[in-house]
């Protein structure tokens, strides 16, 4: 009997639900179940995206669930979290979303789950170093969204000025989820061509000046679109899809997201965004990429800042 591959999702609310209809879009597992307090929303979650099955390209199994599914389930998503104040800072919901992802990793592990964990709830951060140390799970199986959709916002960005399809755009945002995040402007490379060539030979599409206020608008965007809309939810289930699709395949593809540094890039025991590589066993390595000492700084501060929450979950 082949295994099925199971993903249980604890949120049903616009991320969480966004998520799985994405995953099951995107047909990557056999099972998915939703777990929320909300059980009457979760279930009008489930239904709907029952009757969506008929069109997909595969059949899948979704489920409204409690813990006990967990059990054999081959990867957590954890999208639950406080609500997001109108602070527009992914920290005010720190303490109180801390609560919340030990209570659903405490009852995942109670349940036997020995997967993968991938954290999306804000602060992404800190909620994936909450998650490490309730589950006892190694490392390389916890892994935060981080600054995935970041990246991705960045190479839209990008993408704008030099008019090229975005996924032909290298480009790394690293660091927190959040204000300190940083962008290795030295490691941007479009069709292998480094970003300065490009300006170089480009002036009249893009300057170096640019570069502050595209950082700039990638770190507002999140808020570009809460403050419009209350949540963001398809940029965010499109990233996690992605990571849970890397490890569902056994991919090796390297994508920023938030990991445990133990010793790389000289930071020990913080979880951040870096470069790693996804397959079946999780992150497989973290990928070092060198940074100018100014690019070095501003990632040593955002680690250093994350760190300074750590004593407050
Ligand atoms: C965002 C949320 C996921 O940036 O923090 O869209």
């Amino acid at each position: 009997m082949i295994k099925k591959r199971k993903v249980v999702i604890v949120g049903a609310g616009n991320v969480g639900a966004s998520t799985a209809f994405c995953m099951i879009n995107q047909g990557i597992c056999d099972e998915i179940v939703l777990i929320d307090m909300n059980t009457e929303r979760a279930k009008g979650e489930t239904l709907d995206m029952i009757h969506s099955i008929a069109f997909m390209n595969r059949n899948m199994e979704i489920k409204l669930g409690d813990y006990t599914d967990c059990k054999d389930a081959d990867v957590l998503v954890i999208t639950a979290s406080a609500p997001m104040g109108k602070e527009n800072d992914r920290l005010v919901a720190l303490k109180s979303s801390s609560k919340i992802v030990t209570s659903i990793v405490s009852s995942a592990i109670e349940n036997g789950f020995d997967g993968f964990i991938v954290v999306v709830s804000n602060p992404v951060d800190i909620m994936t170093y909450v998650a490490y140390k309730v589950s006892g799970l190694p490392a390389n199986q916890i892994i935060g969204s981080g600054t995935l959709l970041d990246s991705a916002r960045l190479q839209c960005h990008i993408a704008d000025c030099i008019d090229v399809d975005p996924k032909s755009i290298h480009a790394y945002v690293l660091g927190e989820h959040g204000d300190s995040e940083m962008i290795p402007w030295s490691t941007v490379r479009v069709g292998g061509k480094d970003i300065y060539q490009i300006i170089k030979d480009n002036p009249t599409r893009m300057n170096e000046g640019m570069f502050e206020s595209i950082h700039e608008a990638v770190k507002k965007d999140g808020w570009e679109i809460f403050n419009r809309k209350g949540n963001t939810c398809y940029g965010i289930a499109a990233s996690t899809t992605r990571i849970v699709r890397a490890l569902m395949f056994n991919e090796s593809v390297v994508l920023p997201i938030s990991t445990y540094l133990d010793g790389q890039y000289g930071q020990d025991g913080v979880f951040t965004s870096v470069p790693a590589i996804l397959d079946a066993t999780g992150v497989k390595e973290v990928v070092e990429i060198e940074m100018t000492k100014g690019e070095k700084e501003q990632f040593d501060a955002s680690c250093s800042h994350l760190q300074s929450f750590y004593k407050e979950v």
